[in-house]
């Protein structure tokens, strides 16, 4: 398994993972965007040159101290062996997250794999992991949408 910045070539790859999954859907745009303006806090994960993972995040620029994970998945029949564990820990360790204290990321109340994810992230790194409400329901013009939660973890000390 290779894990690597994320080039152009790689936003088709994640955009069709992403519609293989429960994630939200967008434009591959934004993942060619992401690729080209935002390849240090990205990872994407390979086997034999396929992509089976990514996680796209920025620092946000008034809180440096912070990357928040837009979105992370992993490819079905890859899950559970640790990939989305190890695809967080690559971008905490990047020399782009040096000033990184906090991860953070937002989750539906009834995303199960996404909460054990960051929760283990915070048992990993023996820090703390907040959970508030964050992006309410009635945000969101579908009727299917949840809310969504904020996940805050850390201070991390690496
Ligand atoms: C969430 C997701 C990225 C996890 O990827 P993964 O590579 O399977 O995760 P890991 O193998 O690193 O597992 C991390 C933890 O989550 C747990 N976990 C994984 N899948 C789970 C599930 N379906 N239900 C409950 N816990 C689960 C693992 O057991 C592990 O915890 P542990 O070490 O305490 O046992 C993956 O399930 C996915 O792509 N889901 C669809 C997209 C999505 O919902 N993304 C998150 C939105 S923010």
């Amino acid at each position: 398994m290779v894990f690597d910045k994320p080039a152009v070539e790689d936003g088709a790859a994640m955009w069709e993972l992403v519609n293989n999954s429960t994630l939200d859907q967008n434009s591959v745009y934004k993942y060619i965007m992401m690729s080209e303006f935002f390849s240090e806090t990205c990872v994407i994960a390979k086997e034999n040159n396929k992509l089976v993972g990514f996680v796209t995040a920025f620092i946000p620029p008034e809180r440096q101290d912070v990357v928040f994970v837009w979105q992370i998945g992993v490819a079905s029949d890859q899950r559970g062996k640790g990939i989305a564990s190890k695809l967080l820990e690559e971008l905490i360790d990047r020399d782009a997250c040096r000033d990184v204290r906090f991860v953070e990321a937002t989750v539906t109340p009834s995303n199960d794999a996404s909460q054990t994810l960051f929760r283990r992230l915070a048992r990993k790194y023996e820090t703390e992991c907040e959970v508030t409400e964050f992006f309410s329901e009635d945000l969101f013009p579908m009727d299917d949408h949840e809310g969504e939660l904020s996940f805050r973890i850390g201070p991390i000390n690496k």
